[in-house]
């Protein structure tokens, strides 16, 4: 990195969020400054003194919505970014379903808005926050970013629309340059125990579920179904810990210096667990007792999906390097910290 370009700001949407916080220590260890901009809608303002604290740093924050082109417009006018790293959006596969408009107008319609204001501003580099929802039902593990791609709901849908914007963007206008980048299973916290993952409600997602029953706030696990085509008959997915996935983002960042177009690349370990095993090794991590129950198929679930990894490796010679048990001691660090998430303290 050149001296005189040393502290590039790079405008972090969704910054209070699980992974865009995350984002945002990392890429302050890389050298850039990061500039957060969240409508606080699925996070908690408590993040940025923790970020605070861990940085060293006061990063600037902006409350709203990615919607507001006003906002945006000044925003980009008053830190003139490098580049944007694209995580806001709603996530819950469920709630996507029960209200698909809604799920439409904040994901692709908010993208759209961003990236209407980053095109008025001249700036062209975003990395962007996709899933390997795109894929549905695989028809190969591991999944290659070849895999033919197929929503099965709303939310992957509103996934898949952004990626045809993406593309067509790039095809259009050869200055964008456009890091896709598809997500298997985030999971983890910063192994100091102080940033984490902190869902609203009853947590969708399998890894803060069990740490919730670990911690004493969930008097068990129900596992969706042990009839699938898996070893031990429970879903498999990739667990990625979110500091490599995080890590993937700057090594992306890095790699738009040289590279333009619309480039998907698998964020994963390539490597699948089942849910009985990531049980079984987050009871070991804490010490905790976790107890289970199985219970019916979720409607929707897939039996199993990992990722091939090896585009990440050879495009942004970036591989993940935390094994599960980190992962799994990370998770109960934070939990145990923080029993009610940012609202502990
Ligand atoms: P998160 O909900 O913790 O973070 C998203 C943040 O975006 C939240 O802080 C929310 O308040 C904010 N936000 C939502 N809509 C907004 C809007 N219109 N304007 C401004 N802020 C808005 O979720 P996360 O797990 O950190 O996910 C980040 C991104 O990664 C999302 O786009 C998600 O779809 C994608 N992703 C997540 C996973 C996962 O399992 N966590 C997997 C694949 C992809
Ligand atoms: N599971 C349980 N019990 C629970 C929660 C989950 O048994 O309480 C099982 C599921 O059936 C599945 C596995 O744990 O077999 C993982 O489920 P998650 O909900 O944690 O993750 P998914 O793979 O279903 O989906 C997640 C995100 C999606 C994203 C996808 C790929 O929620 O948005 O990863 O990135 F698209």
């Amino acid at each position: 990195m050149k001296a005189n370009d040393s502290k590039r700001k790079v405008l972090v949407t969704g910054g209070t969020g699980y992974i865009g916080s995350h984002a945002c220590l990392s890429l302050h260890e890389a050298g850039f400054e990061p500039v957060l901009i969240d409508n606080l809608c699925n996070s908690s303002r408590r993040v940025l003194p923790r970020l605070q604290e861990l940085s060293g740093q006061s990063f600037t924050f902006y409350e709203g919505d990615i919607r507001d082109r006003e906002l945006l417009r000044s925003i980009f006018a008053a830190h003139q970014p490098w580049a944007v790293m694209h995580f806001a959006g709603l996530k819950a596969v469920g709630e996507s379903v029960a209200e698909p408009e809604r799920y439409h107008a904040n994901n692709v319609e908010g993208t759209e808005s961003l990236l209407q204001a980053m095109a008025e501003a001249g700036v062209q580099r975003l990395v962007f926050s996709s899933s390997a929802t795109v894929y549905g039902d695989p028809d190969l593990v591991p999944i290659a970013e070849s895999a033919p791609r197929r929503t099965t709901n709303p939310y992957g849908q509103n996934k898949l629309d952004i990626e045809h914007m993406l593309e067509r963007l790039a095809a259009a206008d050869e200055r964008w340059r456009i890091a896709c980048l598809r997500y298997f299973n985030p999971a983890g916290a910063h192994a100091s125990g102080r940033l984490g993952e902190d869902p609203n409600g009853i947590p969708n997602n399998l890894m803060p579920y069990i740490s919730q029953v670990a911690v004493g706030r969930r008097p068990q696990l129900d596992v969706f179904g042990d009839d699938y085509d898996t070893p031990d008959g429970t879903g498999v997915r990739d667990y990625i810990h979110v500091m490599d996935l995080v890590e993937g983002h700057v090594a992306a960042l890095e790699h738009l210096q040289q590279a333009n177009g619309f480039i998907p690349v698998n964020l994963g370990t390539g490597a699948g667990l089942s849910v009985l095993e990531l049980r079984a090794a987050f009871a070991a991590a804490s010490g905790q007792d976790i107890p289970y129950r199985i219970q019916p198929r979720r409607p929707g679930d897939i039996a199993a999906s990992w990722a091939d990894p090896s585009r990440a490796k050879a495009l942004l010679g970036w591989q993940a390097k935390r094994n599960v048990r980190e992962l799994c001691a990370d998770a109960w660090r934070w939990q145990h910290n923080n029993p009610q998430g940012y609202d502990s303290e």
